[in-house]
C-alpha cells in the first residue's frame, strides 16, 4: 500500500555534507521526499522523540548526539514506505548493514548511524506529527 514514513538525516551525516548523497539513495529506491526541513532539535524535542528509549543506558548519549548539530527531518512516501526505507537504511549497527544501504555506505557507528526511520505505521504517524503540519507535506 502507499505509505508515508518519517526520516531523520542525523548530525553525523549533515556534518559531512551527506544530505544530497543520502537523498539520492532514498530517491533511487522509489521513495519520494514529500516534506523536508533542516533544523536544530531542542533537547526537549529529542527527549520526546526518543521517549521509548528513555530507560536505555545509551539514552543520554543519544539525545546529546541528536542535538549536537543540524538534522534534516523528512516525510518519505511510496509503496510500503516503512519497510522499504528500513531496507534502504540497513541494520542499526553499520557493521551488520548490507552492501549498498545508507548505513553501510555512510554510518560511523551504532550511535552515529546517519539516519532514522520509523519502525511501524503507528510510529510513523506519531513521528510525522511531531515535526510537520499537514499543509507542509506535499505528495
Ligand atoms: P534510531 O533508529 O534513531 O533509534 C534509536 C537509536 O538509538 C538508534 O537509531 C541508534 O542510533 C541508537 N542506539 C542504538 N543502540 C545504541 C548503542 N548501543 N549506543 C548508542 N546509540 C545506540
Amino acid at each position: 500500500a502507499l505509505e508515508r514514513t518519517f526520516s531523520i538525516i542525523k548530525p553525523d551525516a549533515t556534518e559531512r555534507n551527506l544530505t544530497g548523497a543520502i537523498n539520492a539513495v532514498i530517491e533511487k529506491a522509489s521513495l519520494r521526499i514529500v516534506a523536508q526541513k533542516r533544523i536544530l532539535l531542542t533537547r526537549a524535542q529529542a527527549e520526546q522523540f526518543y521517549a521509548v528509549h528513555s530507560a536505555r543506558p545509551f539514552f543520554g548519549e543519544l539525545v546529546d548526539f541528536m542535538i549536537s548539530g543540524p538534522v534534516v527531518v523528512q516525510v518519505l512516501e511510496g509503496e510500503d514506505a516503512i519497510a522499504t526505507y528500513r531496507e534502504v537504511m540497513g541494520a542499526t549497527n553499520p557493521e551488520n548493514a548490507a552492501e549498498g544501504t545508507i548505513r553501510k555506505l555512510f554510518a560511523k557507528s551504532v550511535g552515529e548511524n546517519s539516519v532514522h526511520g520509523s519502525d511501524s505505521p503507528e510510529a510513523a504517524q506519531v513521528e510525522i506529527a511531531q515535526f510537520f503540519a499537514g499543509n507542509e507535506i506535499v505528495g
